[in-house]
């Protein structure tokens, strides 16, 4: 497949930390399920340090900047705490998420167009020390076109809603919600700006997703972690590889 057709699957290893964490050991180790997921296929791996360190810990950074083979996408919010962290390991990636202590898991896309001046100050050292900014956001055109004008060079679109309307069974409004991504994802891309997608995907949502031409890197975890637990990790990746270039192919 051509590397421009290619989409990249990156592999969010978050939810093999809250296993281990529950019981406050060292496993199942992150660091490990990584070096899996590398043989597996996957072209990148995302870990979410959050502020209350409920998943990855600062030491499963270090320890994945010191393993990893494929890119590092470190997933934060824009906070002066995480802006130091992501300047220390000047990972190949870093992607700007909203954060509510409350919230069980990512819940909406980062609000940009309020912040606009802030978040383009908080980005450009990040830029400036190699990494490739991406801003995670809704659909929404209004926070495409800020993030696009405070310098990211990447926005994941959230694909939560989508997802969530699929899983509930409301497919009408699972097909709103799709076809709001990809209109966006077409108007970024003709922005200028590179386009990923992820949040909730699994493999009954993945395929119209990947088959969308603009969007080059979809970052999926709980889904994959919960199926590795059937399968084991490699196949489980393996098997979302396999939807996804089936998809792309068609
Ligand atoms: N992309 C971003 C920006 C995220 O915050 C998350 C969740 O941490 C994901 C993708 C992956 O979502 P999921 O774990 O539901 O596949």
């Amino acid at each position: 497949m051509a590397e421009e057709h290619k989409l990249r699957l990156g592999v969010n290893i978050d939810h093999v930390a809250t296993v281990r964490n529950a019981r406050g050991g060292a496993y199942p180790d992150p660091l490990r399920a990584a070096k899996i997921a590398e043989e597996a296929g996957a072209d990148g791996i995302t870990a979410h340090l959050r502020e209350d360190r409920r998943h990855i810990s600062d030491t499963d950074i270090e320890g994945l900047m010191d393993v990893l083979s494929v890119p590092l996408n470190f997933e934060m919010a824009a906070t002066d705490e995480m802006q130091k962290i992501a300047l220390r390991h000047k990972p190949h990636a870093v992607c700007i998420v909203p954060e509510k202590r409350e919230e069980r898991t990512t819940e909406g896309g980062l609000e940009v167009a309020r912040e606009e001046n802030r978040l383009a100050h908080f980005i450009a050292p990040l830029r400036e020390a190699g990494s490739r900014v991406s801003i995670f956001i809704a659909a929404d055109q209004r926070q495409i076109e800020a993030a696009n004008r405070i310098g990211a060079e990447v926005i994941e679109l959230h694909t939560g809603a989508y997802c969530d309307a699929f899983a509930e069974g409301l497919l009408n409004e699972a097909q709103i919600e799709l076809d709001r991504l990809r209109e966006m994802a077409t108007f970024a891309h003709e922005l200028g700006l590179e386009v990923h997608a992820g949040h909730g995907l699994t493999y009954d949502t993945v395929s119209p997703v990947a088959a969308c031409p603009e969007v080059r890197e979809l970052n999926i975890g709980h889904f994959l972690i919960g199926e590795a637990i059937f399968l084991g990790l490699a196949p489980a990746i393996e098997e979302m590889r396999r939807l996804m270039d089936a998809a792309r192919a068609t």
